[in-house]
């Protein structure tokens, strides 16, 4: 029994592929590194004392795909493998669509034609829009207001329409809401490039100096505080509920979307403060705009999750902002 990872050398395929393997599955990643680091691999054979092979592979390489198919007799698989910067989506669509669909077109495919039909993908909350009330369940309506987010919409779509056409794909819509921390060792991490887009790695990097403020994006939202408000969930709650989607798999045919997340909103001055307060470290910021695209509240409600998978996230916020800062602390550079 083998799971395929495709993106196991990004920020959550490298905790999933820790945890899958503590738990003692057999695993092989799949990772063009375009967005990753060779070490992350290094790492994950380290903290976990176990091998497993690795392809540094581009699913749009669909030959090369097709001989690790032909190679390994997968149970599953588990699709992290993707490109996800909002503002670079909007400068470059093309290339997302191509990346991120076609990538997961050749993927089913050649996971059909080798009879592997149990994929569990990486959704976003993105896909919810712009959600009219809060907390968000899976019955909300669908929409997207840029194209990384159109490409994980049309992606459920089109897996949706697979499990329509043969009903024995076996798919979990995983839903992320906003993970952070990194695994407790702080040997793997997220792993920007550049500018960080997300708020807690921009956070970190002013906590070690390497940047010397943080932009607080709008403080005029209809939220407690007038920031916007988020569910973040720690990436090892996160990962756990990769497994129990796989062992729900192993039990029902079907397509299923659920909600990752706490259930709780964080507003960006709660994030401040508890990173602060817990790592007794001054965040200077300076409030700027709202920057475009921008909802002012989203959080889950986590409840389907709960029931169907067995599955609630456990960390709090305050080991999201330790775990966070280790990790930010111990590799200034990121893998570099
Ligand atoms: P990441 O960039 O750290 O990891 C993605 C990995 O996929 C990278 O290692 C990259 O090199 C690899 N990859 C990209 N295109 C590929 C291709 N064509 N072939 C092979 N490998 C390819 O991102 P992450 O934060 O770990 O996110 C994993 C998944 O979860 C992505 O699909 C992302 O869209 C989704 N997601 C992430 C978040 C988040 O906040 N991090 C939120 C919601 C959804
Ligand atoms: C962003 C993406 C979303 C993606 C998610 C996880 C946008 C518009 N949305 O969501 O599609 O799924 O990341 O990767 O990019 N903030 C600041 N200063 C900063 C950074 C962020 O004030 O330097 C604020 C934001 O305005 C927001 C909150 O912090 O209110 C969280 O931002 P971020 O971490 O980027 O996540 P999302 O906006 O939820």
């Amino acid at each position: 029994m083998t799971i395929l990872v495709t993106g196991g050398a990004g920020y959550i395929g490298s905790h999933a592929a820790v945890e899958l393997l503590k738990k003692g599955h057999n695993i092989v990643i799949l990772d063009n590194l375009s967005n990753s680091n060779f070490e992350s691999i290094n790492r994950i054979r380290e903290l976990t004392d176990k091998d497993f092979p690795f392809y540094n592979c581009d699913l749009l390489d669909r030959d090369k795909l097709n001989t690790i198919f032909e190679i390994h007799n997968f149970d599953s698989v588990i699709h992290f493998a993707g490109l996800k910067s909002v503002g670079e989506s909007v400068e470059i669509p093309l290339k997302y669509y191509q990346n991120n669909i076609i990538g997961t077109i050749n993927l089913c495919d050649l996971m059909a034609k080798h009879d592997v039909k149990k994929l569990v993908f990486s959704s976003s909350a993105t896909v919810y829009g712009h959600p009219n009330k809060v907390p968000i369940d899976e019955s909300f309506p669908l929409s997207s207001t840029n194209p990384y987010g159109r490409t994980k919409l049309m992606i459920e779509d089109i897996l949706r329409d697979l499990y329509t056409s043969d009903t024995s794909w076996r798919i979990a819509l995983l839903r992320y809401f906003n993970p952070i921390g990194a695994h407790e060792s702080g040997r793997i991490g997220e792993n920007p490039n550049g500018i960080p887009n997300n708020l807690m790695p921009y956070i970190t990097q002013v906590a070690i100096e390497k940047r010397e403020k943080l932009f607080v994006f709008g403080k005029d939202y209809e939220t407690h505080d007038g920031t916007g408000v988020r569910d973040f969930i720690h990436v090892i709650d996160l990962v756990k509920g990769h497994l129990k989607a796989l062992q729900y798999l192993d039990e029902n045919e079907g397509v299923e979307a659920f909600n990752l997340g706490t259930g709780s909103g964080y507003s960006v001055l709660d994030i401040i403060d508890t990173f602060s307060m817990i790592n007794k470290k001054d965040i200077p910021y300076e409030f700027v705009d709202r920057r475009p695209g921008d909802v002012a509240i989203c959080y889950a409600n986590p409840a389907k999750a709960e029931e169907m998978l067995g599955w609630r996230a456990e960390k709090d916020l305050k080991e999201m902002c330790k775990d966070s800062l280790k990790w930010q602390t111990d590799n200034p550079y990121g893998y570099e």
